[in-house]
């Protein structure tokens, strides 16, 4: 479905507490940007100061040339090129300034989000999974995609132009003031009211866009899913409750854009009779004013003008300080992240040999933390010796994955202990623990690169020599070699170009190359052509060999070779040993399952033996 980017961000309300909060984004300024921003600050002034300039010069110019043709005076037209040559000086000063500016604001705020960017992804990468299952990717990502770039545009734009609007509405209005006392307050009584009110008028009007724009995504939702499930809909004979549907959602949006559309008719009315009908008076009472000589058509124009600026200014400080509540949002949620403690407490203490030894598995329970009220695992007691195998068999959804998981410590049990040789797992530095462990998941999943890279992810310190001896042993090597670019075949997002069963090698090669001590194998059910089973069968063999590993089953082929094996129905182990004393439990299920020659993904799918 087409989504749109452009999310609507929340904003936090301007509390002294939120912006203490969100003045932690100043730790990712270094000292001297600190230093630079002020300056570039400082140019900003200087800017604004420019922008009022602008105006009292151009009056200046009216006034000296107005006089010169009412006086034909010599020294006034000096004066005309005197204000023109300062207009250039005004012009060339706001240049340099501006671009001082831009430049002092661009460096500090890219080093910033530089350093917020690195840092964020840092902290998510080093999240437990738990965190994972919590928060969607997509929400995820929004965080360095919309909220990142909401903050860095508030510092490169939003700050400066909210500040100079200040700086133009207080600098314009004094001036104002000074100038003619009776036409500031005129236009203090007058501007500021018709801005303010154009100001909701506006909010209100974009409000119901933002609802047209939902009931047209609504409306195309239904075009969407009826033509792409149209197949339902001609089996239920659905059409005409479709087509009906489909014109009361239109009707909808019919309603909602006249609705929208009166709006914005009466917006441009209130604007031509409003604000130019104000700015018309406030001429009017400055030309009565101009022909009392009271003062001079020059200091009117400036007048005029400024009143335009400060307009102005109210006008944009307002869409301003929203955006500067969106981007405390922003800033709140992004530090929210980087500030969560992650599973790696302490990097440095990365030991590179591997931890052996025997898997105890003892009276383990577990729940997912997003579910706690749902056991998957009860009482789970099994024993491991090293470099033997043991094979996990039962019905889907019955925890076997859950197993693995915890054993590979993605999670941590419930209650109950996994001891991996004489010592608490836990207690493991948990970079060490899973360098000694791989896994080949049931649904695999390739980095979007090239075969080579994805066999080398297993160990990025391997040789070319070592990634085709894995690959080898792996029963890749073959097909990669049939490839025109062999091992610099790219595998497409995720690794959809390859087929199942060649994802699968792939994903052995790696663990291969790895060259773990505990090994990890959840067999994919989804089935694969004889030939392609008999290469991935012969790969894991190979890869188990020597190795501590758990499998789950889903072939008799693999059960076979296994040194025990534990059938799961529950969330317990059901029965427990090797493959001929399973097979003298009359009527257990391991019994019935080799009795009746089915697979294990055939035996558990009869939901009597699941539930008896
Ligand atoms: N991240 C999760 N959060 C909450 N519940 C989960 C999560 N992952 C799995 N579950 C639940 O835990 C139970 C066990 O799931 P698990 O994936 O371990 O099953 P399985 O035995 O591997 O099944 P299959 O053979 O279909 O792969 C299921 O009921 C599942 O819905
Ligand atoms: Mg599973």
């Amino acid at each position: 479905m087409a989504r749109n980017n452009n999310i609507h961000l929340p904003k936090s309300p301007l509390s002294i507490a939120n912006i203490k909060k969100s003045s932690r984004i100043f730790r990712f300024m270094s000292r001297t940007d600190r230093w630079y921003f002020i300056i570039g600050t400082f140019f900003l002034a200087l800017t604004a100061a420019a922008a009022l300039l602008f105006p009292k010069l151009l009056g200046d110019l009216v006034n000296s040339a107005s006089l010169k043709i009412q006086e034909k005076n010599n020294a006034n037209l000096d004066k005309l090129e005197q204000t023109a040559i300062y207009f250039v000086y005004l012009f060339i000063a706001q240049a340099v300034f501006s671009f001082l500016r831009i430049a002092l604001y661009v460096r500090v705020t890219e080093n910033m989000t530089y350093g917020m960017r690195k840092s964020l992804y840092t902290s998510v990468i080093y999240q437990n999974m738990e965190f994972f299952s919590k928060n969607r990717v997509g929400e995820l990502f929004s965080r360095f995609s919309a909220d990142i770039s909401q903050i860095q545009d508030t510092f490169t734009s939003g700050i400066a132009t909210f500040l100079r609007q200040l700086l133009i509405i207080f600098g314009g209005v004094i001036y104002l003031f000074f100038s003619s006392t009776s036409l500031a307050l005129w236009m203090l009584a007058t501007i500021p009211v018709v801005v303010i009110i154009s100001l909701f008028f506006g909010r209100y009007i974009r409000k119901i866009s933002r609802q047209v724009q939902d009931f047209t995504a609504n409306n195309n939702v239904i075009v969407e899913e009826t033509l792409s499930g149209v197949q339902n809909v001609k089996a239920f004979s659905n059409e005409h409750f479709e087509v009906d549907r489909y014109s009361k959602s239109a009707g909808v949006l019919r309603k909602e854009s006249i609705y929208r559309g009166l709006l914005r008719g009466s917006f441009s009315s209130f604007i031509i009779i409003c604000l130019f009908g104000s700015f018309i008076f406030l001429i009017f009472q400055g030309l009565t004013m101009v022909r009392a000589n009271e003062i001079p058509i020059g200091e009117l124009i400036t007048f005029m003008m400024l009143t335009g600026f400060v307009g102005g200014s109210i006008a944009g400080i307002a869409e301003q300080f929203v955006q500067i509540q969106k981007t405390i949002g922003a800033v709140e949620r992004v530090l929210d992240i980087i500030d969560t403690p992650g599973e790696a407490i302490n990097d440095n203490s990365i030991k590179t040999d591997k931890i052996s030894g025997n898997i105890s598995i003892r009276n383990l329970n577990f729940s997912y933390p997003s579910r706690p009220g749902f056991e998957v695992l009860k009482d789970i007691s099994l024993e491991l010796q090293e470099g033997k195998s043991l094979a996990i068999v039962g019905p889907s959804g019955v925890g076997k994955s859950t197993l693995i998981s915890l054993v590979y410590r993605f999670y941590e049990p419930t209650h109950g202990q996994i001891f991996i040789g004489n010592e608490n797992y836990l207690q493991m530095d948990l970079f060490q623990l899973r360098n000694s462990m791989a896994l080949v998941p049931q649904e695999i999943i390739l980095f979007g690169g090239t075969i080579y890279e994805n066999i080398l992810y297993g160990n990025p310190d391997a040789t070319e020599a070592d990634v085709i001896a894995a690959a080898q042993k792996a029963n890749a090597h073959q097909f990669i070699e049939l490839f025109p670019e062999k091992y610099q075949t790219i595998v497409g997002d995720r690794g959809i170009r390859l087929s199942g069963g060649q994802k699968q090698r792939v994903a052995i090669a790696r663990a291969i190359l790895k060259d773990p001590n505990f090994l990890f194998l959840d067999e994919a059910t989804s089935s694969l052509d004889s030939e392609s089973e008999r290469l991935v069968q012969d790969a894991l063999e190979k890869l188990m060999r020597n190795r501590t590993s758990i499998i789950i089953a889903h072939r008799l082929s693999t059960i076979r070779n296994a040194d025990n094996i534990a059938v799961m129905k529950n969330g317990k182990i059901e029965e427990y040993g090797d493959h001929d004393s399973l097979l003298k439990i009359q009527n257990g299920l391991y019994h019935r399952m080799v009795e009746q020659q089915q697979e294990p993904s055939e035996f558990f799918q009869d939901s009597e033996v699941i539930h008896q």
